[in-house]
């Protein structure tokens, strides 16, 4: 999947403009602050039509400007718009041209993986950092899965809400449908972890960590079935009363990452941190892929400099025989490794500037 063209109005500091690309894509080069970072936001913007950044659509919009727009059109001729328009606060997603009213109907027409220099808190993060990974990545992979969790979600705010006004027989009126689509979230969860840590160690072998990492699920997965819950969910209810939360979930789950038989958070170098998540958005692309049956964009912003030079070369290799379009950033043509074979474009002062 590649996209030709992206247009561009009243992207944070963007000057509108109509952008060709390359089918293999670019190598996007221009000093710190001038847009960067502001490309790779609008050409993710359609993937979950948020920003990668997490931030609002206030945000994205030019400051002083009507809102944006962001058009994509893929190399076979699909085309993506949104317009979010500030005086409103809307959010009008079309597909071809049709009104797409529900942006969930509008997912998995335009798939690109973000390489952040954020992308460290996978790694360094606390749980709630790698599940929202989890989600959004198992979200766009299958449709089902965002289903579930749309439920599973609903159900444990409202039952959060029954217990905080100390209301057990509502809360546990929740209990059937927290059940059905817990085990749903976690039946999927189990299923990608199950091949995950295996295409995980492969990517980090192939970018040059000897050290064998390994990832597992943390959490309850008796709770895949759903007739476990009834007990679960009745050992903690006298807590969850308390407390007014719900104590059993997938929503408290976690992914253990380890390096060597150890916490990966914990011993690992930031080095080696850093290439982990770097494996972690490779996994993402190959579950993205392997679920989508097609390639996935991948952005890379501004990841090469913090890597010594043989990790640089192994990942610009590895990046450049995925055979997707690829879009890096980087301030200075001496940060990119010289494997990476794409056009140069610069960036100044917010325009951008095309071979
Ligand atoms: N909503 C907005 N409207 C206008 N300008 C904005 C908006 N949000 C951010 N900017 C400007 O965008 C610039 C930052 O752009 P960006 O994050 O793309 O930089 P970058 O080229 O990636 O830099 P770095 O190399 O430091 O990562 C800043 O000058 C900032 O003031
Ligand atoms: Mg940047």
């Amino acid at each position: 999947m590649r996209a030709a063209s992206l247009v561009v109005r009243s992207v944070r500091n963007l000057t509108d403009a109509e952008l060709v690309l390359p089918a293999r894509g670019i190598a996007l080069l221009g000093p710190n602050g001038h847009g960067k970072t502001n490309l790779l936001e609008a050409l993710a913007y359609p993937v979950l039509f948020r920003s990668l950044r997490g931030a609002r659509d206030r945000e994205v919009a030019r400051f002083g400007g009507p809102g944006f727009h962001v058009g994509l059109v893929r190399e076979d001729g699909l085309a993506i718009a949104v317009t979010w328009d500030a005086a409103g606060g809307r959010k009008r997603v079309t597909i071809d041209g049709a009104d797409c009213p529900r942006i969930t109907d509008a997912l998995g027409h335009w798939l690109a993986v973000a390489f952040l220099p954020t992308d460290l808190a996978l790694v360094q993060g606390g749980a709630a950092e790698r599940r929202r990974w989890l989600d959004r990545m198992l979200s766009l992979a299958h449709p089902a899965y965002l289903g579930a969790l749309l439920r599973y979600r609903a159900a444990v705010a409202q039952r959060n809400a029954a217990l905080r006004r100390h209301d057990g027989p509502s809360a546990a009126a929740f209990d059937g449908v927290l059940a059905a689509s817990g085990a749903a979230v976690l039946r999927h969860r189990l299923d990608w972890v199950a091949t995950a840590g295996g295409a995980w160690r492969e990517a980090l072998d192939g970018l040059g960590e000897p050290l064998p990492v390994e990832l597992r699920y943390r959490g309850a997965s008796e709770l895949v079935e759903p007739a476990a819950w009834e007990a679960a969910l009745a050992a903690q209810r006298e807590r969850d009363l308390a407390r007014g939360q719900t104590h059993v979930g997938p929503h408290r789950d976690d992914l253990a990452l380890g390096l060597g038989g150890h916490s990966l958070r914990r011993y690992g170098s930031t080095g080696q941190h850093r290439t982990a998540a770097i494996g972690l958005r490779l996994l993402e692309h190959a579950t993205l892929q392997a679920a989508r049956e097609t390639t996935p964009a991948l952005l890379v912003d501004d990841v090469f400099a913090e890597l010594d030079a043989a990790r640089q070369d192994r990942l610009a290799r590895r990046l450049g025989a995925m055979d997707a379009q690829l879009v890096v950033t980087a301030p200075r043509e001496a940060d990119l490794p010289d494997a990476l074979e794409v056009a140069r474009w610069h960036v100044r002062d917010g325009t951008i500037r095309q071979g």
